[in-house]
């Protein structure tokens, strides 16, 4: 059984622990900012295949409490290294500190690569490494002076699902905007809308929610080199990945922007992401907002002030929202937004709140389905 870690942005812990849950991951348990379970090589495949909600999944090695630097070198040299790091391995060490005795995240990531390389060279019998083959990123964690040491098995972080390398000015990370569908209960007969969509984020993230597309289906992952996990594994993973697709004949999205700009990108990022028959993109002012269809799903990131619009014009875009998102049955709103007066310019409480991290801002989900 191997334990692992997989970091999620703050609020996202409980779906993902739910996901984890899903894809038959054991002793699940949420953290804050993360989740641990266990599972084997094909828990480690199939979480990084399928996750939606996780920045990436890392292999535990070991946890500990440590105070100084000498606990810390030799609780980290205590550990098999050997068992995953072979001889001409590279095995960089990078890691955070948070309210910890040990607080230079320079000198603890120094003190661990020493106690791994002098526990490497008493198994190996070798004197210098190479590093030249495959790559086990040691990441560490220090919280409240508790060391967790893991290997990373993603490589590039999970959110990066391949399709958006056009990015626009404030997009919204994938795995947020995933969580976001989910939040909002999407489902492969609904319509989506997302009236603001910048690169388009929201609606192919609904897209493949809804059709139950893997999110890592066209990508690698760092441990897919790594010899202890067959690349049988990853082959039956990805497969069993597409025969649980289920594509809907019913799921249509409409997202725009009225940035020209912006829909361009987003088009091209939907056909990246094969999800472009899904959607359809036009340029349009959210005050022109007018869908035709009965019932709908409603997901909108509109600007915050902060970062793309002034103050002044967000206010009155939550207040055209507020008009134009009028109660009725079939319909739901869901509106991520910083400002913390949202509601009173929207003009109605929302149904349900959560409080979510969109980069470090830290934001509101408004939710209204009533
Ligand atoms: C925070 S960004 C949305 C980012 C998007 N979720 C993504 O992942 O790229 C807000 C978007 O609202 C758009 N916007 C601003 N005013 C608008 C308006 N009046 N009508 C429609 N879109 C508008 C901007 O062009 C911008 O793309």
């Amino acid at each position: 059984m191997i334990q692992f870690a997989a970091p999620c942005l703050f609020g996202l812990e409980a779906p993902l622990a739910e996901e984890l849950r899903a894809l038959g991951a054991r002793d699940v348990n949420a953290e804050n900012g993360r989740v641990l379970f266990s599972g084997d090589e094909a828990t480690l495949a199939r979480a990084n295949i399928r996750c939606r909600f996780a920045e990436r999944i890392e292999v535990v090695i070991g946890s500990f409490e440590a105070h100084t630097f000498d606990q810390l070198f030799e609780h980290t040299k205590s550990y098999h290294w050997e068992q995953w790091i072979g001889k001409t391995d590279a095995f960089p060490v990078k890691g955070y500190s948070l309210n910890s005795d040990l607080h230079s995240v320079r000198d603890c990531q120094a003190i661990i690569k020493k106690a791994i390389v002098q526990e490497l060279k008493e198994k190996y019998g070798l004197s210098w490494f190479e590093e030249t083959g495959c790559v086990y990123q040691v990441s560490f964690s220090i919280l409240k002076n508790r060391v967790t040491l893991m290997l990373d098995t993603s490589g590039v972080g999970l959110h990066k699902r391949g399709y958006r390398p056009a990015n626009n000015a404030a997009p919204i990370k994938e795995t947020l905007a995933a969580a976001l569908c989910s939040f909002a209960r999407l489902q492969g007969y609904h319509t989506l809308y997302d009236p603001m969509c910048g690169s388009g984020t929201i609606a192919i993230e609904g897209a493949l929610l809804a059709n139950n597309i893997a999110p890592g289906k066209n990508r690698t992952f760092a441990a897919q080199k790594w010899r202890q996990i067959p690349s049988g594994v990853w082959l039956r993973e990805k497969e069993a990945a597409i025969a649980d697709e289920k594509p809907s004949s019913e799921f249509r999205c409409f997202a725009s922007d009225v940035d020209r700009r912006s829909v361009e990108l987003a088009s091209g990022n939907a056909r990246r992401a094969e999800m472009d028959r899904y959607i359809r993109f036009c340029a349009a002012d959210i005050r022109d907002f007018r869908p035709n269809s009965e019932k709908g799903t409603v997901i909108v990131n509109p600007p915050y002030g902060e970062r793309l619009a002034d103050e002044k014009t967000a206010r009155e875009l939550s207040r055209v929202m507020g008009a134009l998102f009028e109660r009725r049955p079939g319909w739901s709103y869901n509106i991520i937004t910083a400002d913390e007066d949202f509601e009173k310019v929207f003009g109605r409480r929302a149904d349900k709140r959560r409080k979510l991290y969109n980069g470090m801002i830290k934001c509101q989900y408004y939710m209204y389905y009533k």
